[in-house]
């Protein structure tokens, strides 16, 4: 049985203050629930504050990207290393904003799913297919492509311990979730790929939904067998709504 697990990407926004509100309402809120496993995912300069409001609760949090390299002369970048330094466990991977803004390709994705593995951070890899193609029905042809780079370069065994969260682009901040039947059908399709190599991993893998959830559509997404909870944007700013969500997790 896979413990649920509730996400929030903040992306870029707060500050030193509202973080400071926000996180205090969350472990507040968040600190009696059973049964869920919770992750925040800050900004970068934000994870010192983090690790200082979150050490010794039971709300573990991470970052929302990282360098594909160790160390060494890139300018601007982050690495594995650094990010464990403030305590982050978790580390979201090519996420459609940035994949399509910063054009990362899935061989930019595929190394550092792998630099957060070998590092010991957990990987939250995001696939998802846009409304054109799921207009066009080949939604699962895209996310199959997706998860193949990584399974060609490392093998599906990778995926043992790690996360990937199916976030559809045409659901992300529109308000227009998929619908659970949608969701599980694609998750199902993502777990049955990796079990073709590998059945352990196969089952460990925590696959979560992204894309417009809220406390009211959580309980359905959520209820679905191949859903083991979500990855949320909007909602995660909001202490209540995003108590919300994890309290469907817990149902
Ligand atoms: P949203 O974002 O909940 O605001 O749609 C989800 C995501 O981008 O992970």
């Amino acid at each position: 049985m896979r413990q649920k697990l509730v996400i929030a990407n903040w992306k870029m926004h707060g500050n030193l203050a509202l973080n400071k509100q926000l996180l205090a309402a969350c472990t507040e809120k968040l600190s009696s629930l059973k049964n869920v496993d919770v992750v925040v995912c800050v900004p970068y300069p934000y994870l010192a504050q983090a690790q200082s409001m979150l050490q010794n609760t039971s709300i573990a949090w991470g970052a929302q990207n990282l360098s594909k390299d160790s160390d060494g002369p890139f300018t601007g970048e982050v690495s594995a290393n650094m990010l464990k330094d403030f305590g982050a466990t978790h580390v979201i991977i090519g996420h459609s904003e940035r994949a399509t803004a910063y054009c990362e390709s899935d061989e930019n994705i595929a190394t550092k799913f792998m630099q957060a593995k070998t590092h010991g951070l957990i990987p939250i890899l995001c696939v998802g297919e846009t409304l054109i193609e799921r207009e066009a029905g080949v939604m699962q042809m895209v996310v199959a492509k997706q998860l193949d780079t990584i399974i060609n370069t490392y093998g599906a065994s990778v995926f043992a311990g790690t996360i990937i969260s199916y976030e559809p682009i045409w659901a992300i901040g529109t308000g227009l979730a998929a619908s659970a039947e949608q969701a599980q059908s694609m998750h199902k399709f993502i777990r049955d790929k990796v079990a073709e190599y590998d059945q352990t991993a196969a089952s460990q893998l925590k696959i979560l939904y992204g894309g417009s959830v809220n406390p009211q559509n959580a309980v359905q997404l959520f209820s679905m067998q191949d859903i083991d909870g979500g990855l949320i944007g909007k909602c995660s700013l909001n202490a209540q709504e995003f108590e919300g969500i994890c309290q469907a997790a817990v149902r």
